[in-house]
């Protein structure tokens, strides 16, 4: 009898093993008070399976260890930079590449180059740093993605696409008042969804005409390239690598977190055409972040991320990356778990509003979410809801988003299909009891990105 279909398999074996350790109930109880209900909090001896980020959290390759060992710790001019440098010009196009500390060193970069007191920075929905370093720099940040984005049911394939209307809109009311226009790919807060190649040509020829500069958060173009390749029509026979170029070619310059695509435990980068533009960063990082030839990172880092990007790129790596990602919510998706669709490229996401719906949003449904979800089995999650829209800078008021989110995100390179399966069946298990999960209340509440160190407690106490 023929197969009705055949399984593909991650393109590596495992050569090092890290020990994890599974809790009981009663540990977890106890851990997770500690913690104010917030899993950042959370020792990492404490959580069984960690899907809290996939920012720094990948494993690296026999070819990034050994690059390592390679490193130049030379303060000024070391060859590991040069190497950096060659392969971020290689794979993204740029010409002047500034090397940062991570994504957000190169955010606070840009952003203090860019943006004077009352600009307004138009972008395909927030990411809480990026915001916060326009914010910091005298700016606002304006939502110009479009609606389907915000609606955790729409199964449009692009949803990290610009409504190039809102754009045009906020172009035409603040003439000289937006200094470029911040586009993610993907889009980590709408689920991790893309933008279409023809969405991004199109802004970058709008922004031209206005005279506006284009800036990418490139942080996980990778896996934006692979759902173009699979989606958009005429992309199917091209390499990640040739959209990821064509790609930033659609742009002026990007920030990077090579925590994520890149495959390293740490670094970043800006990267612009302008030679004008990089001479201003350049003057900025020295005071904040390092000389133009190191910027934060050791000299063995920008070897390991010189090999990442080269890695990124390679389309079996990201096929089984996304795929891993997608394993897991159509198992979810099956046993009827409100799931953000399409699946996307880092994470699943759950729809908690859907999930709890006997939660207000004022209780934080998806903080009480990941905390339930813990408490099941030790996989660790993340909040992606009001918590982490935090307030108004002006009003002071609670931003509180359409979407409320939890988070599950998958490390690159670094579980099992086995693992997939564990935490698939916890939140299940979870979903079968929600009834029981109630809402939690804010105890401490930090001024800045306050989801990373808010503290909670249960409403009931
Ligand atoms: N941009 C995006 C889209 C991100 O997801 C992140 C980090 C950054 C910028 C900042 O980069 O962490 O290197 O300073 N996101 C992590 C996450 C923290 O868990 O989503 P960084």
């Amino acid at each position: 009898m023929p197969l009705e279909r055949r399984s593909w398999a991650e393109p590596f074996r495992i050569k090092m093993v890290e020990s994890i350790r599974l809790t009981t109930r009663a540990q977890r109880e106890r851990a997770i008070e500690e913690a104010g209900y917030n899993t950042f909090l959370l020792r990492s001896a404490d959580v069984y399976i960690d899907l809290l980020t996939d920012s720094g959290t990948s494993a690296m390759s026999d070819r990034q260890w050994s690059a390592m060992m390679m490193g130049d710790e030379a303060y000024a001019g070391s060859a590991s930079f040069y190497r950096f440098e060659e392969a971020v010009r290689r794979t993204y196009g740029y010409k002047q590449v500034i090397p940062t500390h991570q994504g957000r060193g190169a955010e606070h970069i840009l952003s203090r180059c860019l943006i004077k007191e009352g600009d307004v920075i138009p972008g395909n929905m927030y990411f809480t740093t990026t915001r916060l370093h326009q914010e910091l720099a005298g700016g606002r940040f304006t939502d110009v993605i479009i609606d389907e984005a915000h609606d955790p049911a729409s199964p449009h394939p692009f949803k990290g696409n610009i409504d190039l209307d809102k754009l045009k809109r906020v172009l035409v009311e603040n003439p000289r008042r937006v200094p470029y226009v911040c586009v993610g790919a993907t889009v980590n807060m709408a689920g991790g969804q893309p933008i279409s190649l023809e969405n991004l040509r199109a802004v970058y020829a709008l922004c031209q005409r206005y005279g506006v500069l284009v800036m990418l958060d490139a942080t996980r173009i990778a896996e934006n390239a692979y759902f173009i390749q699979q989606r958009e029509a005429g992309q199917a026979g091209r390499k990640i690598a040739q959209i990821v170029l064509e790609l930033c070619g659609c742009s002026d310059g990007c920030t990077m977190s090579a925590k994520k695509d890149p495959l390293a435990n740490i670094g970043g980068f800006l990267a612009v055409n302008s030679k004008e533009l990089a001479d201003a960063a350049c003057n900025l990082l020295v005071a904040y972040e390092g000389l133009q030839t190191y910027g934060g990172m050791a000299g063995r880092d920008m070897e390991a991320v010189a090999v990442g990007i080269d890695e990124s790129v390679q389309d079996d790596h990201i096929r089984a990356r996304v795929g891993q990602v997608e394993y897991l919510g159509e198992k979810l998706r099956g046993w009827g778990v409100p799931i953000v669709m399409p699946i996307g490229g880092h994470g699943i996401f759950l729809d908690a509003r859907a999930f709890l719906p006997h939660v207000p949003q004022e209780q934080y449904p998806a903080q009480a979410l990941a905390a339930a979800i813990y408490l099941d089995s030790g996989v660790r999650s993340m909040e992606r809801g009001a918590v982490s829209a935090g307030r108004d800078p002006v009003t002071g008021e609670e931003r509180m988003p359409k979407l409320e989110l939890v988070r599950l995100t998958i490390p690159r390179r670094v579980y099992t299909q086995a693992h997939m399966d564990v935490t698939a069946e916890s939140v299940y298990c979870v979903f079968e009891e929600r009834k029981q999960i109630q809402g939690l209340r804010m105890t401490y509440e930090p001024k800045l990105l306050r989801f990373f160190q808010a503290r909670f407690s249960e409403c009931s106490v």
